[in-house]
């Protein structure tokens, strides 16, 4: 099996009501904690790549990892670029063997996002590369990019049709109340999605793929397991579970994750030192760390994303 595009997989999710996971990559561990998963419940995988990620574990090395993942589990993946900020990344992930790029535009005035998001486009479909596209600005952080709340700013439905038209994107991602990060609502807050933002663009777009971003649950029992183990984290409260279900049966095909795998591996690893201090040997708590990543994963495709059995 060879890396594949996301097309097929969001064609087959809309259909069935489900979403596919699209997962942050750092390093070996990471790689592996996933794809074990997902062979395990023979789910369709997308590994994504940020610019952060190219820069700490170079893009060659994270490209072989991925490609040693697919000739080991024989699994569809496709390998994205996640948040791509300009033509250049976009070009350099391509020529690079990605499969799907995303050009984070956002951040631009709606006619420059077209524009700019054209430009990636006609580069990727030459090369039989797929683009996700952002419309609307999430709270939280990536990378450089810090956006506040006061310049977070939900997706307009009535921009959605004109910025698919002229841009070509093979997705959407949009904003609808969840952000980057563990800290996604204010301490004591009730976390909300605009269901019916998502439902007004899923009816100017029917069929058409859209992206969550910012959508860790925050799981309770992980920050407390940091807290338990000399961690001092303050309170954190993420996307419910059962609001990324809903979504997933809705138009949302990708559901993006990358906290929750960070909070796992962290807990994990402070948990070792905690039972284990006078350890040293790097195997012994990343061996862990590995099949902490690999149990959460399980339960992302199982019990939310519903993609088990799909790939
Ligand atoms: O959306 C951001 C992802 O969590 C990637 O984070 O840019 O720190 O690698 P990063
Ligand atoms: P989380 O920070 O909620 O995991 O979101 C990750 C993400 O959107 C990556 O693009
Ligand atoms: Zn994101």
């Amino acid at each position: 099996m060879p890396l594949v595009t996301s097309k097929e997989m969001f064609r087959k999710a809309y259909e069935g009501g489900y979403a596919i996971g699209a997962f942050n990559v750092n390093n070996m561990e990471i790689v592996q904690g996933i794809t074990e998963a997902a062979k395990e419940v023979s789910a369709p995988l997308i590994l994504q790549v940020s610019a952060g990620a190219r820069k700490y574990a170079k893009h060659v090395y994270l490209m072989k990892l991925i490609e040693a993942a697919i000739e080991d589990t024989g699994l569809p993946i496709c390998v994205h670029l996640d948040h791509g900020d300009d033509f250049e990344i976009c070009r350099s992930c391509i020529d690079g063997g990605f499969t799907s790029v995303m050009i984070d535009g956002s951040k631009h005035a709606f006619a420059d996002n077209i524009t700019l998001t054209r430009q990636v486009v006609a580069y990727a479909h030459a090369r039989g590369v797929v683009v996700e596209g952002e419309l609307g600005k999430l709270a939280g952080i990536e990378d450089d990019v810090n956006v506040s709340d006061e310049d977070a700013s939900y997706t307009n439905p009535a921009q959605v049709e004109e910025f698919v038209t002229k841009t070509g994107v093979d997705s959407l991602a949009i904003a609808i109340g969840t952000s980057h990060g563990a800290y996604k609502f204010k301490p004591g807050q009730k976390p909300q999605l605009r269901f019916d933002i998502l439902e007004e663009i899923q009816q100017r777009l029917p069929g058409f793929p859209i992206v969550l971003h910012g959508a860790s649950s925050v799981i309770p029992e992980l920050v407390a397991k940091i807290n338990n183990y000399g961690g001092k984290m303050p309170d954190a409260i993420g996307i419910p579970e059962e609001m990324l279900r809903k979504a997933a049966r809705m138009a949302v095909c990708k559901i993006n994750i990358d906290s929750d795998l960070r909070l796992a591996m962290t807990a994990s690893v402070r948990e070792y030192f905690g039972l284990h201090p006078d350890h040293f040997d790097p195997r012994q708590y990343l061996a862990p760390a590995r099949t902490a990543i690999r149990d959460l994963v399980r339960h992302k495709l199982v019990d939310v994303l519903g993609c088990d059995g799909k790939a």
